[in-house]
């Protein structure tokens, strides 16, 4: 439900949800400390909490999910080290070359099955110095995405993901896992936060996509690499003052915005559906696992395809020529979606 005036149904990201009333108040309500000094009670409550849902030691509250990447990628490596990533993770596409700029690494593509890798393509991806006469770098972290945005939400599978950890405990890597959307993958595969992760080193977590906070992710590992974590935090400008004031709206979030997902997914599904039956319908439908659906309309280009939706008052992304994104979210009923359907059936 949308508590705003608006005409539109915005179907672009999971990340265009507005606080809710109840969660505004619980906002307003929050008691803060200066949190650099680590004296806010709420940040440090939120923390408590994401840090026992994932089964880690400690957690650490960043501004933004690149952040919290960026932190990681630089606290599990040094400068001339290599990161295993598969080839359209966020962190190599939509991160601004962060891994390249704030941490001086290089990647090792995987290409993977609708963004996830899978653990034997890992192991042949790290290359190390020793050995190699001084032609390789060190590759020193494996991250993987889960839930995969370019993959269209999928999910992990548990045991690829214990194994990917296998791996990284055999290549001496570090493992880290870029858990933006981890709530919407542990909802949709009833697998746990802390069972997912548990050979795990660390993941970030989102606050502002599925979750509808407004902003805000969660670094969580163990405690040595949260302390180190720390500080790297504070020089790339992360350390935030009387933020216990947003970190009231993850609490919220956790508390009422998790089990919630599901229908986001069983929505994205409708839709997908829908599209499988329209004669010019171009949609992976077994890849629909989460809450996003990619598509395409036969001889449209997703300029026309976004151009159709857009008339009947849905917005969508273009990602390349033949292809749109919809992500379903906090603010999509079951009438938009018929909505949508219309939408679908009216396409010539
Ligand atoms: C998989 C994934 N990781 C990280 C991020 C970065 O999050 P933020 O936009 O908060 O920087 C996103 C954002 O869409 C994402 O989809």
């Amino acid at each position: 439900m949308r508590h705003w005036p608006t005409d539109r149904i915005d179907l672009r990201s999971d990340t265009v949800t507005q606080p809710t009333p109840a969660m505004r108040e619980a906002m307003a309500a929050a008691p803060v400390g200066d949190d650099v000094y680590g004296e806010d009670p709420t940040v440090l409550a939120l923390e408590r909490r994401v840090a026992d849902i994932c089964g880690m030691d400690a957690a650490l509250f960043l501004p933004s999910g690149t952040m919290a990447n960026a932190v990681a990628v630089r606290t599990h490596t040094r400068p001339g080290d290599e990161i295993i990533l598969e080839q359209e993770a966020h962190i190599y596409l939509y991160e601004g070359g962060g891994f390249a700029a704030l941490s001086g690494c290089s990647v090792a593509f995987v290409h993977g099955d609708r963004g996830r890798m899978a653990p034997e393509a890992v192991r042949r991806a790290v290359r190390k110095a020793d050995g190699s006469g001084s032609h390789y770098p060190d590759g020193r972290l494996i991250c993987i995405e889960n839930t995969s945005n370019r993959g269209g939400g999928s999910c992990y599978a548990i045991d690829d993901l214990d194994a990917i950890a296998s791996v990284g405990r055999d290549t001496d890597c570090a493992l880290h896992v870029d858990g933006a959307r981890l709530m919407n993958a542990t909802v949709a595969t009833g697998i746990s936060a802390d069972r997912m992760l548990r050979d795990w080193d660390s993941v970030a977590i989102c606050l502002s996509k599925g979750l509808g906070a407004p902003m805000g992710s969660m670094l969580v590992g163990g405690a040595d690499f949260i302390a180190r974590s720390h500080r790297w935090r504070k020089m790339f400008g992360g350390g935030m003052r009387q933020v216990g004031i947003v970190a009231a709206a993850g609490l919220h979030a956790l508390d009422h915005h998790v089990e919630r997902l599901a229908e986001d997914h069983a929505r994205a599904r409708r839709i997908a559906k829908a599209l499988a039956q329209h004669p010019r319908g171009l949609v992976d439908l077994e890849g629909v696992e989460t809450n996003m659906v990619y598509f395409g309309v036969e001889g449209w280009s997703g300029q026309q395809t976004l151009e159709h939706l857009a008339a009947h008052g849905i917005d969508v992304l273009t990602l390349n020529e033949g292809t749109c994104r919809l992500v379903l979210h906090l603010h999509v009923t079951d009438e938009d979606v018929d909505h949508v359907l219309s939408a679908i059936s009216a396409i010539p």
